[in-house]
């Protein structure tokens, strides 16, 4: 049985106040939500978060940190530092980091081994962006950032990993990746999983579809056999939304 999970990536969104707002309203309405139940909020609001969801199903990633564990590099965090405020969970490679502060996947590996020193959970982000998907290259592409960033892994070390396929089309586009184009891909990834760390790996990690998750398709989409759950950014901005998205895994 694989772990499913939901997860809302608030990426640079809500201030202090209206991340209380909705943490509160989350709490309150948790009852038949299954499956881990996981919130990003910024860097400046985790602390908060934490203490919010002291003693709840609610956990508490963050979006981003450094491969490094201390030192010269104005205005990032690192591991030790989330591990001191309880933060155990850490989203690593979305998109909008590789696309704007150009992470590669050779720096993915460096940040997933720290977080996984600093034992950590881990959910990584990857996917292909439209002219991939256009000209056919989607699946070498996903190929590829699973081998360069999380091949270097021993197998005991995926216990910690989730996996995040979210095409770079698809987020906050409002154009969802069908059912079918989800299963295909997430099926594809087990499969190269399987080839690398066997079957016991491949069948065991929790893989989320990520980008433009919303109440209205997300059912359909947790419905695929190899779907475990979602990354959701836009609709993890409303309580009503992202519990209705939890209620349908
Ligand atoms: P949207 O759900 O807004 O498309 O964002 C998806 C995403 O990037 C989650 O990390």
């Amino acid at each position: 049985m694989r772990t499913k999970i939901i997860a809302g990536n608030w990426k640079m969104n809500n201030d202090k106040k209206a991340t209380a707002i909705l943490i509160e309203q989350l709490e309150e309405n948790l009852q038949n939500t299954n499956g881990r139940l996981i919130i990003a909020p910024p860097f400046t609001h985790l602390e908060q978060s934490v203490a919010l969801t002291k003693g709840s199903k609610l956990e508490v990633a963050a979006q981003n940190m450094h491969q490094a564990i201390s030192g010269a590099f104005t205005g990032e965090i690192a591991a030790p530092m989330l591990q001191s405020i309880n933060v155990r969970t850490v989203i690593l490679g979305h998109s909008e980091r590789r696309t704007y502060f150009n992470e590669t996947n050779h720096a993915l590996a460096e940040k997933v081994q720290t977080a996984l020193d600093y034992d950590m959970d881990v959910i990584f982000c990857f996917g292909e962006v439209l002219s991939e998907r256009k000209e056919g290259k989607h699946f070498e592409t996903v190929k590829q950032q699973l081998e360069e960033a999380l091949f270097g892994l021993e197998a005991a070390a995926w216990k910690k990993i989730i996996l995040a396929y979210e095409p770079v089309w698809a987020i906050g586009t409002g154009e969802t990746a069908s059912p079918e184009q989800a299963q295909e891909m997430h099926a594809y990834i087990r499969q190269v999983i399987a080839s690398k760390y066997g079957a016991q790996v491949a069948n065991t990690v929790s893989i989320l579809y990520g980008g433009s998750v919303k109440p209205s398709n997300a059912a359909d989409i947790f419905q695929q056999k190899d779907v475990d759950g979602g990354l959701i950014g836009g609709a993890a901005l409303k309580a009503e939304d992202f519990l209705a998205i939890a209620k349908a895994i």
